[in-house]
């Protein structure tokens, strides 16, 4: 049996933005999609779902993946896969990826064949093609090598020496309110088009935010990280990704002591990051679970998919 862990992702900065060739910021975090296979009957567990049969939705795609490795490794397999997932699904973590990544590389462990981390990559990024509707990408790169990673307009930067200022923790809500990402992308969209002379310049400053922010992390800036998250979040908001849900958690992470926080990811529900002082952080998740948040603390991961 061969076991692997992959991260979940979270965006820092430019989601929508992004999708108008803007640049945007993502990390990988230390919340796990962990994967076992072995040689078996071609059987699929997971430890939230149960056995996935054949043919169901959300089989596919491990069936697609797993065709691709045995192509790769020029060899036929009938693998028996565990799953067992700590990253909360559709949320904007990037659940499917990790779990894709973490197939892959565990399924091409086990059948011996010499890979690097970018063939992992290009299957799960394959994968996820196939299932899902135009993956960017951002999700399956960051869980397959960890730490920042910078993208515009398809091109993808690894911002290897990036190390997040040590003083500082990523709280994560997840409002739990599911929206189709499709649905949100598309009346942002609208929005631009309609209001173009002015949401062209909101386009053009959530751009230069991500350039900022990754100054802001070089040279330890908590304050203008936070400043900027607020900002960022503002301009979501004025595209309409935001809702009073989101909302409501930003303004509760800012009177518990929020340096900033902003939604990531879609919007209109999902996660929402909350930038905090590590001293407070702890105390900060409890205040939130006495509140009824569903809420955690992350950090990032610097290593991406691996064996355990
Ligand atoms: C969703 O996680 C991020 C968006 O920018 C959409 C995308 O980039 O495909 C909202």
């Amino acid at each position: 049996m061969k076991c692997s862990i992959a991260p979940a992702k979270i965006i820092l900065f430019g989601e929508h933005f992004v999708v108008r060739g803007k640049p945007a910021l993502g990390v990988a975090v230390n919340k796990y999609a962990r994967v076992c296979v072995k040689e078996g009957h071609g059987r699929v567990y997971s430890t939230q779902l149960g056995e996935l049969e054949k043919g169901s939705p959300q089989r596919a795609l491990f069936d697609v993946a797993l065709e691709y490795v045995e192509n790769f490794a020029n060899k036929q397999a009938k693998l028996d896969v565990y799953v067992d997932s700590s990253i909360p699904v559709a949320a904007g973590l990037g659940s499917s990826a990790a779990v894709v990544v973490a197939l892959v590389y565990a399924s091409l462990t086990l059948l011996g064949v010499e890979f690097s981390k970018e063939i992992v990559r290009r299957i799960a990024h394959e994968a996820e093609k196939v299932v899902h509707y135009r993956p960017s990408g951002i999700d399956t790169t960051l869980s397959t090598y960890g730490g920042f990673l910078y993208y515009k307009q398809g091109e993808f930067r690894l911002l290897s020496d990036l190390r997040f200022p040590s003083d500082l923790s990523v709280i994560i809500v997840d409002t739990g309110v599911k929206r189709s990402t499709g649905l949100v992308v598309k009346e942002v969209l609208e929005r631009y088009e309609r209001c173009e002379r002015a949401t062209k310049h909101i386009y053009e400053a959530a751009g230069e935010i991500v350039e900022l922010a990754i100054e802001a992390i070089k040279r330890g800036d908590s304050k203008l990280l936070g400043e900027l998250m607020l900002i960022n979040h503002g301009l979501l908001w004025s595209m309409s990704a935001s809702n009073k849900v989101c909302d409501e958690v930003v303004y509760t992470l800012l009177e518990l002591g929020a340096l900033g926080a902003k939604i990531s990811g879609a919007g209109r529900g999902g996660v929402i990051i909350g930038l905090f002082s590590r001293n407070h952080a702890e105390q900060v998740v409890e205040k939130l679970a006495s509140k009824g948040f569903n809420a955690f603390i992350v950090e990032p991961d610097y290593s991406g998919v691996r064996s355990v």
